[in-house]
């Protein structure tokens, strides 16, 4: 029953930027619940690579890369996957970038390519997915955003802009398409190692700081996000819609 109530068996879930970093190790947990998973990232060879490894270990396994901010490779990216792999049961809105500077000077283009990457493109795949999910009353939808979805720090103000407009957007998904039987939520990481944090746990002061201000004291592991990207992609999580799940070692209830 318990099995079952969290199973993905003969689901096909779409992770963006799952190349590397929480996207691959959330692609590699779903797929331990039994999901069909399809890849995605800009890089072709890298991706091709990833897929390779999966097959290897004998799981299920598509890669479509596209570039999120493109909206006609978007469409026809869906419109393959759909074709190719079957219906999107779940989509996974993980691709995310960082560009850190103080608001002063960050410079209009990276700013607008923050915003692009981490906020309006979550927007676009979700509805181009969500359009036949709403035909079939049936989509789970996770995006994935940050404990910036809620506070700040000096020179991440874009990240923040962007993280916090995803919360919102998580919020307007929820209340749009929950009568058509889709859940919509998200998952708040803390500090996770990967490479986009990779400067950050090499300043001395920086990881310090992370293992102070974190209740259990120490930076998450990419694998620790899969309990609750299974519990939100699965049957488990029916009645559960517009909520903000933090995995953060304790971090928001820390004063
Ligand atoms: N690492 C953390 O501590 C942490 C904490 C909170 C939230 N997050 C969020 O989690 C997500 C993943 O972070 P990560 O640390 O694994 O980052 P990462 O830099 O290791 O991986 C990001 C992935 O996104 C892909 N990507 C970037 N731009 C893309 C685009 N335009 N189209 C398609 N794919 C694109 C990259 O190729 C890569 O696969 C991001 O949204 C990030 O903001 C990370």
């Amino acid at each position: 029953m318990t099995t079952e109530l969290f199973s993905l068996q003969g689901r096909n879930v779409l992770i963006t930027g799952s190349s590397r970093g929480l996207g691959l190790a959330l692609a590699r947990g779903l797929a331990q619940a039994g999901a069909h998973i399809i890849l995605n990232a800009t890089n072709t060879s890298l991706l091709e690579e990833r897929r390779g490894e999966f097959v290897a270990a004998g799981t299920p396994c598509a890669a479509y890369a596209f570039d999120i901010t493109d909206p006609q490779a978007v469409e026809e990216a869906v419109e393959a996957i759909e074709t190719e792999v079957g219906p999107i049961n779940g989509l996974v809105n993980n691709a995310g970038i960082q560009r850190r500077g103080a608001l002063e000077d960050i410079a209009e283009e990276d700013w607008q390519r923050l915003l692009d990457v981490n906020l309006t493109a979550a927007w676009r795949v979700a509805k181009t997915v969500a359009r036949r999910m709403i035909e079939r009353r049936q989509g789970k939808i996770v995006n994935i955003a940050s404990l910036t979805s809620f506070g700040s720090r000096p020179s991440i103000g874009p990240y923040t802009a962007a993280k916090s407009g995803l919360a919102g957007l998580t919020r307007a998904m929820a209340v749009e398409w929950a009568r058509h039987a889709m859940q919509c939520n998200a998952i708040a990481p803390g500090y996770f190692a990967t490479d986009m944090t990779e400067s950050l746990r090499d300043d001395p002061e920086f990881d310090a700081w992370v293992k102070l201000r974190t209740p259990a004291g120490r930076w998450g592991l990419p694998e620790e996000l899969t309990g609750a990207a299974v519990f939100l992609c699965s049957e488990a999580s029916s009645f559960v819609n517009g909520q903000i799940l933090y995995v953060d070692g304790g971090w928001t209830a820390n004063l």
